[in-house]
C-alpha cells in the first residue's frame, strides 16, 4: 500500500527533497555545545534563550561550554512564550549590533524560532515585517541564500523546530501566527539532550507531546508528495511537498513512540526513558513533517490561537489568553481525522495501529473513528481539554474559527481529502466536545 500511495500523478511531482541538519542526541550531549560551535567556525556567538530558561542550568552548561571552547558570548532572552513579530525585532537588533559570527539557541519552539527570523531580519532588514511571508499576507520577498551558522538546542520535546526550516511567528497586530518556510532557516546542527525534559510541568510535556503526535499523523496521513503539481525550478520545491517515503519512515516511528511512552511522560516526571523517547520522537516527526508539511490538525489550531479569549493553561507562567500550540493543535484533531479517514482508510488505520489504537473490532472502514477513540483516550489520560469547549468556544463561535483558519491554504490543500470553508465550519462544530 505504502508504493500505491506515491503512484505517479499526470503533472504530478516525481521527484522530493529531504533536508535535516547535523543532529546530536543524548543525555548530557548539552556539554558538546562548546566543541560543536567552533566546529561550525563560531567565535563570537548570540545565544537566543527565553526569561524562565536564562538562570537554568541548561544555559550555565551551555555558556560553559562555550566559554572553554574559547567562544565568547552573549545572551539575548527577552522572547515571549509564543514566538511573535515584537521578539524578533529586538532579536534582530540585537544580532545586527553585535557583530556575531554564530547563533547558538536554547529553548523550546518559541526560542529557536526566534533565533531563526531575528538572523533573517538582523541581517537582512526588511521594509515591512511581513515582506518575507508568502502572499496573500506578505509580499513573498526572496530570502538570502545564507545567514550565520545555528546550532539549536531543543528542551522540549514537541516542535521539532531545531531539525526544520520553518519559523512560526505570532503577527500581533491581526493576533494570527503564521509560518516563515525556507531552507535558509534550517539550522546547521541540532543538539538534543533529552535530560533537559525532566524538569517539564505535565501540562508542558503534554502540549508538546501532542504537537509531536499532530506532526506525525499530519504527515503519515497528508495528501502524496506526488499528487501535488510538478515544480519546474527545483530550488523552488516547496517545503510542504506532501507525504514521501521518508516522511513516512520518521512519522511512523514517532507514532510508535506517542503510543507508547506520551501518557507514561506525562504522568511522571521520573519516568526517563518515557521522556527521553519523547525527546527524540519530537526531533523525528520535526525531521517528518519539515520536509512533508502538516495539514489540517496544524491548519485549524490558527484559528484556535487567534480567537482565544479568556484561558489559561496550568503549567505555563504567562497571563491571559494563552492555549499552548500542542492543546490548540489536538482538541480538533478527533474531529478532523473521523472527516480525512474517507480519503485515506489505509494510512489511518496503519497509524491508529502505531498508536496503539484498540483495532480488536475496528476494520479499514473504521480507520477514523479508531483513530479519534485514541487521541481521546489520550486527551483524557494526560488532562488535556476535551475539545474545543475546553478551550473557551462554543458554537456561536465556529464560523469565525473556519473563516480565520481558511487561510492557512496551503496546509489545508496538503489534506488528503478535499476541505471547503464548510467542511473547516463542520469540523470545528463536531470538535466542540467529545
Ligand atoms: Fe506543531
Amino acid at each position: 500500500m505504502g508504493c500505491q500511495y506515491f503512484d505517479p500523478c499526470e503533472n504530478g511531482a516525481d521527484s522530493f527533497t529531504i533536508a535535516i541538519p547535523r543532529y546530536t542526541f543524548g543525555r548530557g550531549c548539552l556539554r558538546e555545545a562548546g566543541a560543536r560551535a567552533a566546529g561550525l567556525g563560531m567565535s563570537r556567538v548570540a545565544l537566543f534563550t527565553d526569561p524562565f530558561l536564562r538562570d537554568s542550568a541548561y544555559v550555565a552548561t551551555v555558556l560553559e561550554s562555550l566559554r572553554q571552547a574559547g567562544i565568547d558570548s552573549a545572551v539575548f532572552d527577552e522572547i515571549t512564550i509564543e514566538a511573535d513579530d515584537a521578539s524578533v525585532e529586538r532579536g534582530a537588533a540585537f544580532i545586527a549590533d553585535g557583530d556575531f559570527d554564530g547563533v547558538v539557541s536554547v529553548g523550546g519552539g518559541s526560542v529557536m524560532d526566534t533565533a531563526k527570523a531575528s538572523m533573517l531580519y538582523g541581517l537582512h532588514p526588511a521594509e515591512e515585517f511581513l515582506d518575507y511571508f508568502a502572499p496573500p499576507l506578505g509580499a513573498g520577498r526572496p530570502m538570502p541564500r545564507k545567514l550565520l551558522p545555528h546550532l539549536a538546542c531543543a528542551t522540549t520535546s514537541g516542535t521539532g523546530s531545531e531539525c526544520t526550516s520553518i519559523s512560526v511567528l505570532r503577527i500581533t497586530e491581526i493576533a494570527t501566527k503564521f509560518v516563515l518556510a525556507n531552507p535558509v532557516l534550517m539550522p546547521q546542527e541540532a543538539l538534543v539532550d533529552p535530560a533537559c525534559s525532566d524538569t517539564l510541568p505535565a501540562m508542558v510535556v503534554a502540549s508538546t507531546g501532542f504537537d509531536l503526535l499532530c506532526h506525525a499523523l499530519e504527515c503519515y496521513t497528508a495528501k502524496a508528495y506526488t499528487r501535488w503539481d510538478k515544480q519546474p525550478d527545483p530550488l523552488k520545491r516547496p517545503l510542504i511537498q506532501g507525504a514521501n517515503p521518508w516522511s513516512d519512515l520518521a512519522a511512523r516511528k514517532a507514532l510508535e513512540i506517542a503510543g507508547e511512552y506520551l501518557e507514561r511522560g506525562v504522568n511522571s516526571a521520573a519516568d526517563h526513558e518515557a521522556r527521553d523517547q519523547l525527546m527524540w520522537g519530537a526531533s523525528l516527526a520535526g525531521m517528518a513533517f519539515g520536509n512533508s508539511g502538516t495539514h489540517l490538525g496544524h491548519a485549524l489550531s490558527y484559528g484556535v490561537t487567534h480567537l482565544m479569549h479568556d484561558v489559561t493553561t496550568e503549567g505555563y507562567q504567562v497571563k491571559a489568553p494563552f492555549v499552548p500550540h500542542g492543546i490548540s493543535v489536538i482538541v480538533s484533531a478527533p474531529s478532523i481525522f473521523r472527516y480525512t479517514a474517507a480519503a485515506a482508510p489505509e494510512r489511518h488505520y496503519e497509524a491508529a495501529g502505531l498508536l496503539r489504537s484498540d483495532l480488536q473490532d475496528a476494520g479499514v472502514d473504521d480507520a477514523g473513528e479508531a483513530l479519534a477513540r485514541r487521541i481521546i483516550e489520550l486527551m483524557r489520560k494526560t488532562g488535556a481539554p476535551n475539545g474545543l469547549a475546553g478551550v473557551g468556544f462554543g458554537p456561536a463561535d465556529v464560523p469565525a474559527l473556519a473563516a480565520s483558519s481558511a487561510r492557512q491554504a496551503r496546509a489545508i490543500a496538503n489534506s488528503p481529502r478535499e476541505t471547503n470553508l464548510t467542511d473547516i465550519e463542520n469540523i470545528y462544530a463536531a470538535a466542540l466536545s467529545y
